[in-house]
């Protein structure tokens, strides 16, 4: 197989991804109070498409995706990260190439770790394929410390030996590979889930893997490795079982759609007032937030291609809502349900129990009028009748897509600083947005 993916004419699709801002200090500009009406399409997953890149690690022979989100900062950044190690990425249109034949470096070093932690999933593959693996700890990021302790707990009962030298992992395999044993994850994590459930594809034996995580990209990821040769059974319950195989081989695989990119648009929706049809978006990977959207008065139906959203004209209602693992409510989707419910009738309180410090977007929201009182993990939001336009900051991903919702409705001139964050998980979220009626656009920073 040749080291340098090439791209089969069927699959690549002319669609070229929007450029990148060269600046971070681009600002989005929103004139609020326009409802929105028309079509937004769904992308495939940011958080299935970074791990599924690193699963590519796990053969040597090429690992095509489909409905990629290329247009991401995340996606560049992981890209860039494989590169390093040695492994061909190309990505045009929709379609994402990777061939690891030609790995020959097994660190991660801290500069490209350090923007993005989920770099730590390249430590399973590379573990599990080559015996061998020295990536940096990620370190504390906004929205808490962020540990990787259940990662290297569970690949250490794999065999794998484990030191922490001047800020980096240290791994290596016994020898004869890993070994299957039963991992039982004291608290419900996403990524250790991911990274065991990669590592053990190679490993000897039986891996059986409890109280794991069930999102939906975790099934993503799983099916992909199913494609690649792996025997894996039990995705999409706390219990994941796999069966480890000598090699993995090349695949094919489509990138399920991004739930939190769906969620998003379907609370800007009923923000604004007004009907978006959300092309690829599926509502069974939405229950619980659908559930607390239809108490809120949100109207939501799936129809052949995507989901129709409809807010009935009435103001929207307060709800509680707290965050938990899958199937419970997202934390990624905390910060987007607590802008609509500032303008909602009565009051709501949102409960964070994932992250220690997923509140950074509440003193934003309130100097945008909005009423919020934070105790400990809950805040309680007290609908006002508006928000007011003004200048916003916010240092992470959900926390900025926050503001631009409240944006929309806002009376006046919201100017959203910080784009960067809003780049690494939303493709071209002002193109969608304007191409739905709404007064969106990206300036220069000075
Ligand atoms: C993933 C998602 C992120 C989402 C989160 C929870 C990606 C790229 N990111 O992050 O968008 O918000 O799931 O749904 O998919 N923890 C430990 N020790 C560990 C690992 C985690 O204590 O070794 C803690 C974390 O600090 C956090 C909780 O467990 O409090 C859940 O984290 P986890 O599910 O691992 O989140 P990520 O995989 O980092």
């Amino acid at each position: 197989m040749s080291p340098s993916p090439s791209f089969s004419a069927d699959a690549a699709q002319p669609l070229s991804p929007p450029p990148l801002a060269t600046s971070s200090l681009d600002k989005i500009r929103i004139r609020g109070g326009k409802s929105l009406n028309g079509e937004i399409t769904i992308s495939g997953a940011k958080n299935a498409a970074l791990k599924l890149m690193s699963a590519a690690l796990l053969t040597g022979e090429s690992l095509y995706l489909e409905n990629a989100p290329n247009a991401l900062r995340d996606i560049a950044s992981q890209s860039d990260l494989l590169e390093y190690l040695g492994c061909a990425v190309k990505r045009e249109g929709r379609l994402m190439a990777l061939n690891a034949s030609t790995v020959d470096n097994f660190t991660a070093p801290y500069d490209l770790v350090r923007k993005m932690r989920t770099s730590i999933l390249v430590l399973g593959p590379l573990l599990a394929r080559f015996g061998q693996a020295r990536v940096s700890l990620p370190g504390g990021c906004a929205i808490g410390t962020r540990p990787v302790d259940l990662h290297l707990k569970g690949l250490a009962e794999l065999g794998a030996e484990i030191s922490i030298e001047e800020g980096y992992i240290n791994a290596t395999a016994p020898q004869g590979g890993l070994q299957g044993a039963t991992i039982r994850f004291p608290k419900v994590s996403v990524g250790a889930t991911e990274n065991l459930m990669m590592a053990a594809t190679l490993a000897k034996g039986t891996t059986i893997l409890q109280n794991a995580a069930r999102e939906p990209e975790i099934n993503d990821l799983g099916e992909c490795l199913i494609k690649m040769g792996a025997k894996i059974s039990g995705l999409g319950t706390d219990t994941i079982t796999i069966e480890g195989v000598p090699h993995l081989s090349g695949a094919r695989h489509e990138i399920v759609a991004d739930r939190i990119e769906a969620g998003t648009y379907i609370i800007a929706a009923a923000m604004t007032g007004g009907t978006l049809n959300l092309k690829n978006a599926r509502l069974d990977h939405l229950t619980s937030a659908l559930g607390h959207l239809s108490q809120a008065g949100i109207e939501v139906q799936q129809n052949m291609d995507g989901v129709l959203v409809h807010r009935n004209g009435h103001r929207l209602k307060g709800v509680d809502i707290m965050t938990e693992p899958y199937p419970g409510f997202p934390t990624d989707l905390q910060a987007q349900f607590m802008a609509m419910l500032c303008t909602a009738e009565g009051a709501g309180m949102v409960t964070e129990t994932i992250f220690e410090n997923r509140f950074m977007h509440v003193p934003e929201l309130a100097r945008m009028g909005a009423d919020i009182t934070v105790q400990g993990h809950s805040a309680i939001v007290r609908g006002v009748e508006t928000l007011k336009g003004a200048e916003v900051m916010a240092t992470d991903l959900r926390a900025s897509v926050a503001l631009v919702l409240a944006g929309l409705v806002a009376e006046g001139t919201t100017t959203v600083n910080r784009i960067y964050h809003l780049e690494r998980g939303y493709e071209d979220i002002t193109g969608k947005l304007s191409a739905c009626g709404a007064e969106i656009e990206r300036v220069g920073g000075e």
